[in-house]
């Protein structure tokens, strides 16, 4: 449940819908906030492939509150891909700083979840960095276990 005055976002206020283009430029914002890169083209190649809810089976929501978009999450159902059966795997989440720390990421998840179901899944994965403390405490707290699988990479010369 989002908790009340956490940080700027109002919980009363905050609406979890899907993104519109006029919402990029905030999106853009908080994904350099947290990863320290103004990726302009792959947002906007993104939003063509995942906004304006163009098929069930591709998810890119906005967390609002007023004018202000708090935060994003982005995923999509895929199917038979890595010897498994179709489940939904969630790709990008990031909330704005100053809203950290008052739901919007647990309020996005269960939106992102509840799209899932909708097309026909019962199961949500993701990936994220074996350093990354603070996404795997927010994952482990909505549930999320350690999944059957091992990432595995190698250097192209
Ligand atoms: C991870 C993130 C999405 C969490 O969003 P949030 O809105 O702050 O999360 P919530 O308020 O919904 O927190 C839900 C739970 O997650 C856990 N959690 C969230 N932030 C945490 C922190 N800083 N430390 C420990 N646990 C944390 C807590 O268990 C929390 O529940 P609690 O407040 O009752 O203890 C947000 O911190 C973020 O955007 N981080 C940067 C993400 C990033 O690096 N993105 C780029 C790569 S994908």
């Amino acid at each position: 449940m989002t908790r009340p005055e956490a940080n700027g976002a109002s919980p009363t206020e905050l609406r979890v819908r899907p993104v519109d283009a006029a919402d990029l430029g905030q999106v853009i914002a908080i994904d350099a906030e947290a990863t320290g890169l103004e990726k302009t083209d792959y947002w906007y190649e993104l939003f063509h492939r995942y906004g304006g809810g163009r098929t069930r089976q591709r998810l890119f929501l906005v967390a609002e509150s007023g004018d202000v978009i708090q935060g994003f999450i982005i995923g999509e159902v895929r199917d038979w891909e890595f010897g498994s059966a179709p489940c939904g795997w969630v790709f990008g989440l990031s909330v704005r700083a100053s809203a950290r720390l008052g739901g919007v990421g647990a309020r996005m998840l269960e939106a992102i979840c509840d799209g899932f179901r909708h097309a026909g899944v019962n199961k949500v994965r993701t990936l994220l960095a074996r350093d990354n403390s603070l996404v795997l405490s927010f994952f482990r707290s909505q549930g999320m276990m350690a999944a059957p699988f091992i990432p595995l990479e190698k250097d192209l010369d």
